[in-house]
């Protein structure tokens, strides 16, 4: 039903020009720090916005950073595309109208799953630590298109997971619900997102169920980030009860269970390095 509605309304947004042009020039390995900083100084929030991230302690400079071609030097091109995005989906977020839940909440869950994908992949030796970014930071935009396309019915889940205390993709799995895993890999198939992207947002809550994915890494790692984000922040994924843990991530990251604890306390550290980021990091920017 959901899925039908997503592609016969028009309520959905989509990124814009500029998204579009910084996702395209980042992932050239041709263009000039110059050049993608022309792109995005077309839109002053955005550029704000990346200044105020490169001097967020999470990056921990020795000094503050005022121009716009260093801060794209020192970030990288593809940190520039994540950022790009991560004020995108707060925009996209922020375009439900009729919404009862609060976006800045379930923002924060979004970065903070992002944040805590980076620093697993660093953690693990996985190099495409930027994308394991973006695919955290993607991994339920599910939630965006239902609190756009069927607000009350979010609503209602979310009180449910509250009450019963088991997590909402238990609720939707159990009752046959159309699920937010599914419908997140929907909306990033329509906004033309790379496959990788699409395969995470379907995979992140049971990645056991598809074992043989060619992004069943990526898709743990992810899947590890949500698990963490729920227990260190609970309640702003709208999920609740004791955050789930599937234990293939154990084969796939080439993880022990001994080494949980430690990681637990080093993704606390750097959630308390990126307060920051965390409220308030795109309180500025409601363009869609
Ligand atoms: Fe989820
Ligand atoms: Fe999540």
């Amino acid at each position: 039903m959901f899925k039908e509605l997503m592609y016969s309304v028009n309520e959905l947004p989509t990124p814009d020009v500029i998204v579009e042009q910084i996702i395209a020039t980042a992932s050239n390995p041709n263009v000039s720090a110059k050049e993608l900083e022309k792109v995005i100084a077309q839109d002053i929030g955005l550029s704000t916005k990346v200044l105020k991230l490169v001097n967020s302690a999470y990056y921990g400079l020795p000094r503050r950073i005022s121009k716009l071609s260093e801060a794209i030097m020192i970030l990288g091109f593809k940190t520039v595309r994540n950022l790009a995005l991560s004020v995108f989906t707060y925009s996209a977020l922020k375009s439900s109208n009729k919404s009862k839940i609060d976006h800045d909440k379930l923002w924060t869950h979004f970065m903070l799953t992002a944040i805590f994908s980076e620093s697993i992949a660093k953690y693990i030796g996985y190099i495409r630590k930027e994308e394991a970014f973006m695919a955290g930071m993607l991994h339920d935009v599910g939630k965006i298109a239902l609190d756009i396309l069927a607000p009350e019915y979010l609503y209602q889940l979310t009180i449910a997971s509250e009450k019963t205390l088991n997590p909402i993709f238990r609720i939707e799995y159990d009752n046959q619900f159309e699920s937010h895993t599914e419908l997140g890999g929907d909306l990033l198939e329509l906004w033309k997102l790379p496959e990788e992207f699409v395969a995470v947002a379907r995979l992140h809550e049971l990645p056991s169920l598809t074992p043989d994915s060619p992004y069943i890494e990526i898709g743990c790692i992810v899947h590890l980030a949500n698990f963490y984000s729920n227990l260190i922040l609970p309640g702003h994924s709208y999920s609740y009860g004791v955050p789930f843990l599937d234990q293939i991530v154990f084969k796939k990251l080439a993880l022990k269970p001994s080494q949980l604890q430690a990681l637990l306390s080093d993704l606390t550290r750097i959630y308390e390095k990126s307060l920051d980021l965390l409220k308030g990091g795109v309180e500025d920017e409601t363009r869609v």
